[in-house]
């Protein structure tokens, strides 16, 4: 699946969707061979992949080096790249050579935080022809501003403008939004109040579908355990085993055996 109609026809079908996050070549070929619907490279890879603290760090020419390697290993799916911090912000000249570097790399769609006074640039971009996916609740990029990972639209005035805010969205043009930690029966009636999907990180399961980081669902984020995230296996230990197994194999005299040598 290549197109937006898809992720779209979804919500109408009441169909759930499926998103990952994938920053590298090899996870992107395991992904291609799942029915996982579509693939996000995250500005979560500054944290994922580079060990910054937040998405702040997340540059354009890092993002474009991770799209590429994604699209090596993606044939089949749709591929969403985040625009990085600020990135939207500079004028529309910026948006858009930031945007034409991932599509050239093969992004088929970019992802766009917040609301407000992003509407405008959301719809100059949708209005280039580049489909927008928005992304509203909990922003990782303005957490200097949030104070911290907090759950989003917890009382009735933030809870309105959250719905008014996807309201917004819709109207700008945008294919679908993220709902990052929030009340689940607010996802819910965000959900109700628009006609495009909604896909939601921690905003509990009445969205039109859930979005993960790879790693967290693999449990290779040890310490990162949100009451949010279900890991699918603990990747950390299987990882850490291995390695320990290969270590004392070597120094055994185990690694490699007469077969393993030419
Ligand atoms: O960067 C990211 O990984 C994200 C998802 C968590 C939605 O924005």
């Amino acid at each position: 699946m290549k197109s937006i109609n898809e992720l779209l026809s979804y919500k109408t079908n009441n169909k759930p969707i499926t998103l990952i996050t994938c920053y590298d070549y090899w996870s992107a070929k395991i992904i291609n061979e799942t029915d996982i619907d579509a693939v996000l490279v995250g500005d979560s890879a500054a944290m994922v992949m580079h060990g910054f603290e937040t998405t702040i760090n997340a540059e354009a020419q890092m993002l474009a080096y991770h799209i590429a390697a994604v699209n090596r290993g993606l044939t089949e799916k749709l591929l969403i790249a985040d625009m990085p911090f600020l990135a939207h912000r500079k004028g529309k000249k910026n948006a858009l050579n930031v945007i034409e570097k991932f599509m050239k790399q093969g992004a088929n769609a970019v992802k766009i935080e917040g609301a407000g006074d992003n509407i405008e640039i959301i719809k100059y971009v949708v209005d280039s022809g580049i489909p927008v996916m928005a992304h509203i609740g909990l922003t990782p990029q303005s957490i200097n501003s949030i104070g911290g990972y907090l759950v989003q639209g917890k009382n009735n005035g933030t809870a309105v403008k959250l719905i008014q805010d996807a309201k917004n969205l819709e109207n700008a043009g945008c294919f679908s939004i993220v709902l990052e930690l929030m009340p689940a029966e607010l996802a819910k009636e965000i959900t109700e109040a628009i006609n495009i999907p909604t896909i939601g990180i921690g905003a509990g399961p009445y969205t039109s579908g859930q979005i993960i980081v790879l790693q967290d669902l693999l449990g290779l984020s040890k310490n990162f355990n949100p009451k949010f995230l279900r890991k699918y296996m603990d990747g950390f230990g299987l990882i850490k085993t291995a390695l320990n197994n290969y270590n004392k194999d070597v120094k055994e005299r185990n690694y490699p055996n007469e077969k393993e040598s030419y």
